[in-house]
């Protein structure tokens, strides 16, 4: 099997990209990664001279070279996206057009070459704050800032695709994901290394909001699942099965690291902050996915890695990131 994969240098797309060159020796991935500030090409050194992988730089959004990129390609894996919810409160301009024009170029180019299989990875968050339950597939989409309604209008453009053309497409919508390699501007990696360092860690808000974790690895494992096995047409929501509020999340971390709770800052809320994401995995499970890391293991694994790799954070933080994030949050 042929894979284009895009945003492949990410979080999430390098170790979907990993696995899958370990998992199947005949399988070969082209991966199509505009390496914004998220992506890293060192989250891909072990595949990098592996034959069966080719990088090419470039944009979703540039029709020419998606089409150039996915000839010939058995599927499609998009993980390319405008990513970070505080960013999109800044502006939303990236967002919209990364991920809504960039998808729409993408389902195009796959209609066209008539590729069997497109994979579109989505969110919970395009669900909103749920109060109360689980919510299933089936769900209204009530996104609440800018990047979730970005993510949502993709997915509907996603499925308008299925239903308008028949274009074989499938949607996974996953809970909060956390592992090694992930860009320290997300929770868990900024508080990590914030602690590693002895800075504060800005909670928002009251810190009781609740997200449901969920370890990469097995995110990449239900992706691979639909992939494979998913019915064209269908949405699959992939949950951790693991709700913690921000403020347990956050002494875990600290008792990992056996720092100080002193060094928690309360700041001012997120504004738009949804207070909780919860997903009805019955779908997923009765195709025989289901989450295999235990979240006390994975984070301490996670903990480890962060302070393993200082060679893989330090950088980030000490550039770009810290103006940006210095800037629009220290103060407040
Ligand atoms: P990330 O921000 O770490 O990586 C995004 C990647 O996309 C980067 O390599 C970046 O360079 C690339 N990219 C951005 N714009 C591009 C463009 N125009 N053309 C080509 N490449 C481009 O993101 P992530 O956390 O790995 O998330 C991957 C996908 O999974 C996203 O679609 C995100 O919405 C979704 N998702 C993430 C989480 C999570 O917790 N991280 C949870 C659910 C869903
Ligand atoms: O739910 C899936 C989503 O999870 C993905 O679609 C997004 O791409 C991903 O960024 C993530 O969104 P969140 O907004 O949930 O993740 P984030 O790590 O930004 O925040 C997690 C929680 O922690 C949230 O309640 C806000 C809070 N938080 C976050 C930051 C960055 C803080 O209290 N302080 C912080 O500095």
């Amino acid at each position: 099997m042929k894979l284009l994969v895009t945003g492949g240098a990410g979080f999430i797309g390098s170790h979907f990209i990993r696995q899958v060159l370990r998992k199947y020796p005949s399988y070969s991935v082209v991966n199509l990664d505009k390496l914004t500030y998220a992506g890293n090409l060192e989250n891909l050194r072990e595949v990098e001279r592996d034959p069966r992988y080719q990088f090419v730089h470039g944009d979703i959004c540039d029709r020419a070279l998606v089409r150039e990129a996915a000839r010939g390609s058995d599927a499609v894996v998009n993980f390319a996206a405008e990513s970070h919810v505080d960013r999109s409160i800044l502006g939303a301009g990236e967002f919209l057009k990364t991920d809504v024009l960039g998808t729409a170029s993408l389902l195009d180019a796959a209609r066209e070459l008539r590729i069997p299989r497109y994979v579109q990875i989505s969110t919970d968050e395009v669900y909103g704050s749920v109060d109360r339950g689980a919510v299933r597939e089936e769900a209204p989409l009530r996104p609440s800032n800018p990047y979730s309604a970005s993510k949502a209008a993709a997915d509907l453009l996603v499925s308008a695709y299925w239903t308008t053309y028949r274009l074989p497409v499938l949607i996974t919508r996953s809970s909060n994901n956390f592992g090694p390699n992930q860009y320290p501007e997300k929770v868990i990696p900024l508080f990590i290394t914030n602690a590693l360092e002895d800075r504060p860690l800005p909670l928002y808000g009251d810190g009781r909001n609740v997200r449901d974790w969920l370890f990469v690895l097995d995110n990449c494992a239900a992706i691979d699942l639909v992939l494979h096995q998913g019915v064209p047409g269908e949405i699959y929501n992939v949950g951790g099965d693991t709700e913690v509020e921000n403020i347990v999340l956050t002494r875990q971390i600290l008792r990992l690291l056996g720092k100080p709770e002193s060094l928690i800052q309360s700041v001012a809320d997120r504004p738009g902050h949804d207070r909780r994401y919860a997903l009805d995995c019955h779908k997923i499970r009765a195709v025989g996915w289901k989450p295999a890391h235990e979240f006390g293991a994975a984070l301490a694994e996670t903990v480890r890695w962060y302070r393993e790799h200082e060679a893989w954070w330090r950088p980030i933080k000490s550039g770009e990131f810290k103006t940006y994030y210095g800037k629009q949050y220290a103060d407040r």
